[in-house]
């Protein structure tokens, strides 16, 4: 990781997998030019939810909000890029698919408050990407590579 690049935690929630937008989701990622370092296709339980989504433990949304975030696989992701974090945040849009600006990935393709197709690290949380990114994966996971490097594209 070059010194100015940032890292940010990124998820396809079930609502996403189920849908199969993982490639769509990715491929705006992509497209963007920011560079995937960590992805992991698994199944998050009571307790990583309750971690990660500590912060809402008190609101009348969070036992809904586990119960989904728990009711099928998710595609957990690390994103690298030179302000990653809020880039990320500025492409899904509105927390609320339903009032997200059209362009954005919860805009374009999610259903509402709770269906919003991707999560991703806070931007005004300071430090929430690095806490997320360690709550989902070991260092040794996560893969240092040179997105430029290909000697057999023209
Ligand atoms: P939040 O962290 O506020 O939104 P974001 O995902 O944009 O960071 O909330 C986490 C998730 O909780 C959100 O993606 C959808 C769900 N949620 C509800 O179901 N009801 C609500 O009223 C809110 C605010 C969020
Ligand atoms: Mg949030």
């Amino acid at each position: 990781m070059s010194h100015h690049d940032e890292r940010t935690f990124v998820m396809v929630k079930p609502d996403g997998v189920q849908r199969g937008l993982i490639g769509e989701i990715v491929g705006r990622l992509e497209d963007k030019g920011l560079k995937m370092v960590g992805g992991k296709f698994m199944q998050i339980d009571e307790a990583l939810a309750h971690e990660h989504y500590g912060e809402h433990e008190d609101k009348p949304f969070f036992e809904g909000l586990v119960e989904f975030i728990t009711s099928g696989p998710v595609f957990a992701m690390v994103w690298e890029g030179a302000d990653a974090t809020r880039q990320v945040r500025q492409m899904m849009g509105a927390t609320d698919a339903k009032e997200a600006a059209p362009g954005t990935i919860r805009g374009d393709l999610g259903n509402d408050l709770g269906h919003n197709v991707i999560h991703g690290s806070d931007h005004e949380d300071e430090g929430a990407n690095e806490r997320e990114i360690a709550l989902f994966f070991d260092e040794d996971e996560l893969v240092d590579w040179d997105a430029d490097a290909a000697t057999w594209v023209y």
